[in-house]
Parts: C-alpha cells; sequence; structure tokens
C-alpha cells in the first residue's frame, strides 16, 4: 500500500487521531506546519504527516534526519485541558505508545530512554518532540512530534549515526508498510490519552519505568552545562525522573540527557 494522502486518509478517516489529516510530500518540519495549523484553531486529534523532511528539527536543537519514501515524519495536535505542569506526562505518554506498537513487530527489544527516545537493541529508531504553548499556565495546545525510522537499510543512515540508530526494516529484516504502522500508531496513542485524561499518569509510568528499566539504575545527567550522577528512584506525577545523589541529595530531572552509567558504581 502505497505511503500516500489517498490511503492515509482512507484509513483514518473518523478516527479520533488522524482525521483531519494533512499530508505532504515534502514539508519543512511537520511540527513547525503544526505549530502554525494549531495557532490558527486546528481541533485535537489533528495530524500532519509527511513522507520527507527538508528541516526535520529535533530535541535540544538538533538536527532530525528526514529522507524521503522511508519513515514516519507525524506531528498530532493536542488540546488537554490540563495545567501547563502537566504537559509532560503527555510526552511520556507518547513514548509509552509508540513503544507498545514497535514491540508487536520486534517483542522484548523495545526500550524506552528520559525523557522519550525509543531504543531497539540499544539503537535509537525514534525520537518525540513535544512543543506546548500554554497561557496562563493552562496548556492551549500541545504539539507532539514523532519520527520513527522504519524502512531505512545500512546506507540511509548518515556516518553521523550510523553507530547509534537504527530502523524497523534493519531490526526485522524486511520492508513495513507505513500506513499500517501509521494506523496503528495514531490508534494507540488515542487509547492512551483517554488512558491518562481519566486516571491520569499511574498507569502509563508503570508501563514506561517498564520499558524503561530505569529505577535502581545508576544514571548521569547533562543539562545546561551541568553533569551529575544519581539512582533513578522513580518518576513523579508531572512525570519528572527522581535522582537520589551518593550523598542522598534528590532531584527532579525536568530536561536534559540521561544515559545509564554502566561501569561506574556510582550509589
Ligand atoms: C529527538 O529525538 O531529538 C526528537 C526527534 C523528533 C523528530 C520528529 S519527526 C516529526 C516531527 N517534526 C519534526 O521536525 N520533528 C519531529
Amino acid at each position: 500500500m502505497n505511503f500516500n494522502e489517498e490511503n492515509l486518509n482512507a484509513a483514518l478517516s473518523g478516527k479520533t487521531i488522524g482525521s483531519p489529516l494533512y499530508f505532504y510530500k515534502s514539508v519543512e518540519s511537520t511540527n513547525s506546519s503544526a505549530l502554525s495549523l494549531a495557532k490558527d484553531g486546528a481541533p485535537e486529534g489533528t495530524a500532519i504527516v509527511a513522507d520527507n523532511q527538508t528541516h526535520g528539527r529535533g530535541r535540544m536543537q538538533r538536527v532530525w534526519q528526514s529522507p524521503p519514501a522511508l519513515n514516519l515524519y507525524a506531528s498530532l495536535i493536542m488540546r488537554p485541558n490540563l495545567a501547563a505542569a502537566l504537559s509532560s506526562p503527555v510526552t511520556i505518554m507518547a513514548g509509552v505508545a509508540v513503544a507498545e506498537v514497535l514491540s508487536a513487530y520486534c517483542p522484548t527489544q523495545v526500550q524506552l530512554k528520559w525523557p522519550n527516545d525509543v531504543l531497539v537493541n540499544d539503537k535509537k529508531i525514534c525520537g518525540i518532540l513535544t512543543e506546548i504553548k500554554a497561557i496562563h499556565n493552562k496548556i492551549e495546545f500541545i504539539i507532539m512530534g514523532i519520527g520513527i525510522n522504519i524502512n531505512m537499510q545500512k546506507n540511509d543512515l548518515s556516518p553521523s549515526i550510523e553507530k547509534i540508530a537504527t530502523s524497523l526494516r534493519l531490526e526485522v529484516g524486511k520492508s513495513i508498510n507505513r500506513v499500517e504502522l501509521t494506523v496503528k500508531l495514531f490508534e494507540k496513542i488515542a487509547y492512551f490519552y483517554q488512558l491518562f485524561l481519566k486516571e491520569r499518569i499511574e498507569p502509563i509510568r508503570e508501563l514506561w519505568l517498564s520499558y524503561s528499566q530505569l529505577l535502581g539504575r545508576c544514571v548521569e545527567v547533562t543539562f545546561g552545562g551541568e553533569v551529575y550522577q544519581g539512582e533513578v528512584t522513580a518518576m513523579d506525577d508531572a512525570g519528572a525522573l527522581i535522582i537520589k545523589s551518593e550523598s542522598g541529595v534528590q532531584r527532579r530531572v525536568i530536561a536534559g540527557d540521561v544515559k545509564i552509567i554502566k561501569d561506574i558504581k556510582c550509589c
């Protein structure tokens, strides 16, 4: 099935996520398109999907490699009636939804890395970039941008990422239908989003922690020029990681990079 507007529209029509759909053969960044559509009042559930991005954006001003005809680049507009402080759990929820979908293709090999990288066999397969607009501490909208490496082969990965990135095709050894995967993903996000609105973070946190294997691990956090280490003791209701240092000081991690320190005993 070709990855095009017609097939995606037919598969997504009437669904809570993915309708309306804006499909682009090529776009600068689906997140940038979503931001301007959301500012113009696009409803919750609007999806922006592209076959190619010319300026795909990653976290922390990084570039997201977005070659044509291979992957999924999607951004969703959500309008939860929540305080801005609760926007992070929405990102956590998106990571869990992606992990659940990818697990159907590669059982037992999917892992989440805080805040929201999805890895398969220790290599990054998906990144999530959430952007939020809030007014007076209330969320006006959240843009949930998801990039999944689906059908890239070894020579599609540029030298800068070939050792740290992978694709679904490289992991399962066959080409994957992108329309089917997109529909499964949007359905899963719709399910977990409803669960989150009803029960808040609790059921999602448990799944996230089981995919992340971070609890009890010693990690190094890098943020804003600061580097510190500690043991992960919990994730709080706002989706922040709680880290306890060797001297017993607790810190909340709300941004930055977190990596497990394999060979160092710090806690
Ligand atoms: C990261 O891991 O740094 C996040 C990457 C997010 C990439 C996706 S692709 C679809 C959407 N549009 C963008 O420009 N970025 C996100």
